[in-house]
């Protein structure tokens, strides 16, 4: 059954997960990093990041697992090797090969002296074109050998969210798997129906088509995402219209689907921004315009403005100056379960409300640290939510962890107005002098 030996290039937030998830299958696996210090630490059974589940899933598979920075080592003693080395954003949009291109020349020169048939599955997330264009390149280059004959290449991105990377990895809806050839997609898809907990489709095709699909996906979302928080802006100004209630309705169609169709905050974090800007960049490098990408990416940037202006409504409406209120902003990263702050909508809010000189206490379970190396003495920092929601008189709920809905009416300001953009306080009996807006809820023709 699992009888191949994996190799994982890159045990960053992503690889090291996958290492693992494939190692608790009963995978033999070998990860290879750069980076030596992490290296000693995965050996020395500590787990260098902070992903739901990962410490223990890295305890049960810690007979299956060792780390290495060698590649000659990882390639000669395993069949198959993933890459998932960062790939982060260039200026235009489109996505680095800098760690991939020196990956790809060390499994090449590895792939030299060794005989047997190697698979390497590219796992990084890339501009369309990149796996034939560089990667087969650079592999037949450096190894002399032919693609296809002595070794196989696949593209094989993730579809995986921060915070749940572990049981996304394993309950994908789908894989998607860019192939040359047939054999090498069906010993992928081999291995994935040893290791996922559930039974995924597979999306199979050739490697450009992967590749696009893979960015085309979380455009897709994006786009959905936008649509929910257009949506919502208009019914801001319609009294009695209830965004969240539309949503919910019109997503039991089956054209349209519920997921990812709520008004919210818009979209953050290190993959949908960058996927959806990658995709008009791509667009545009071969001759066609990328307009609604472009539009989404524009409308989701108003986000933070429209509730830095909702928050200055509620703050006029109390009748206070801006000296007098305290606003807490309860989540910084840009979703639960995740210290990620990189292009966090909350992040945005707190530094729009910054310039405009109101008084800021701020709270996250995880990303307090990286916070500070943003906001700096900006802001006050809460050291639990009940002391921030305290403090609050108006209070934000920007990242809905599941600890903020035990926050109840003790634990607020007297008279405070809650904007809950995710509707956690939700169905909660709150005493009669606080203020509740759900995001579904906000009408700016009320405020005075
Ligand atoms: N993190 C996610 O949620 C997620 C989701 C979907 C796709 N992806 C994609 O997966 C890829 C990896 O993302 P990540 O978030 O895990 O990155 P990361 O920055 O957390 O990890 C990258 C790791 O690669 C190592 N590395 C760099 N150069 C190397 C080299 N030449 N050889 C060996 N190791 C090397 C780094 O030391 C680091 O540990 C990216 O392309 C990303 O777009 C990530």
């Amino acid at each position: 059954m699992n009888n191949k030996k994996i190799s994982v290039i890159g045990l960053g937030k992503l690889g090291l997960c996958s290492a693992a998830c494939f190692a608790s299958k009963g995978y033999k696996v070998i990860g290879v990093d750069i980076d030596s210090h992490r290296v000693d630490l995965i050996n020395s059974g500590q787990n260098p990041i902070l992903e739901t589940n990962l410490t223990e899933t890295l305890k049960k598979c810690k007979d299956n697992l060792r780390a290495t920075i060698d590649y000659n080592d990882a390639i000669n003693n395993t069949q198959v090797t993933f890459i998932v080395v960062a790939t982060p954003s260039e200026a235009d949009g489109s996505f680095s090969n800098q760690q991939l291109e020196e990956s790809l020349k060390a499994i090449g020169s590895a792939l030299k002296s060794k005989s047997d048939y190697h698979l390497v599955v590219i796992t990084s997330t890339v501009m369309p074109g990149t796996c034939e264009h560089v990667g087969k390149f650079i592999l037949e280059e450096t190894s002399g050998k032919k693609c296809g004959k002595d070794f196989g290449l696949v593209y094989n991105p993730e579809f995986i969210a921060l915070g749940s990377v572990i049981h996304d990895f394993l309950n994908p809806d789908f894989l998607l798997i860019g192939e040359i050839n047939k054999t090498d997609g069906d010993a992928l898809e081999e291995i994935y129906k040893n290791t996922c907990d559930n039974k995924p489709k597979f999306g199979r095709m050739n490697l450009v088509s992967a590749e696009i699909a893979k960015i085309s996906l979380n455009c897709y979302i994006t786009m959905k995402i936008t649509y929910a928080n257009s949506l919502a802006a208009i019914c801001e100004k319609i009294s009695g219209a209830d965004s969240q209630i539309i949503t919910s309705s019109i997503g039991m169609d089956t054209r349209i689907g519920k997921k990812y169709l709520k008004p919210g905050l818009g979209y953050g974090g290190p993959c949908f921004p960058r996927d959806n800007v990658a995709f008009a960049a791509f667009a545009k490098k071969v001759g066609e315009k990328a307009k609604l990408a472009d539009m989404v990416d524009e409308v989701n940037r108003d986000q933070a403005e429209r509730i830095k202006k909702i928050v200055k409504d509620l703050v006029k409406e109390s009748n206070k100056t801006k000296d007098e209120v305290f606003v807490g902003v309860l989540g910084l990263s840009y979703k639960p379960n995740t210290p990620v702050i990189e292009d966090s909508q909350a992040i945005d809010i707190v530094e729009l409300l910054i310039n405009e000189g109101y008084k800021i206490i701020v709270y996250d379970p995880q990303s307090l640290d990286l916070a500070r190396g943003v906001l700096g003495d900006g802001v006050k920092y809460a050291s639990s939510s009940k002391q921030c929601a305290k403090e609050a008189d108006v209070l934000l709920i920007t990242t809905p962890w599941d600890e903020f809905k035990e926050i109840d009416n003790t634990d607020l300001k007297e008279g405070a107005c809650i904007l809950d953009c995710w509707e956690i306080f939700k169905g909660k009996k709150l005493e009669a002098n606080i203020k509740y807006l759900g995001k579904g809820l906000v009408r700016i023709e009320d405020k005075g």
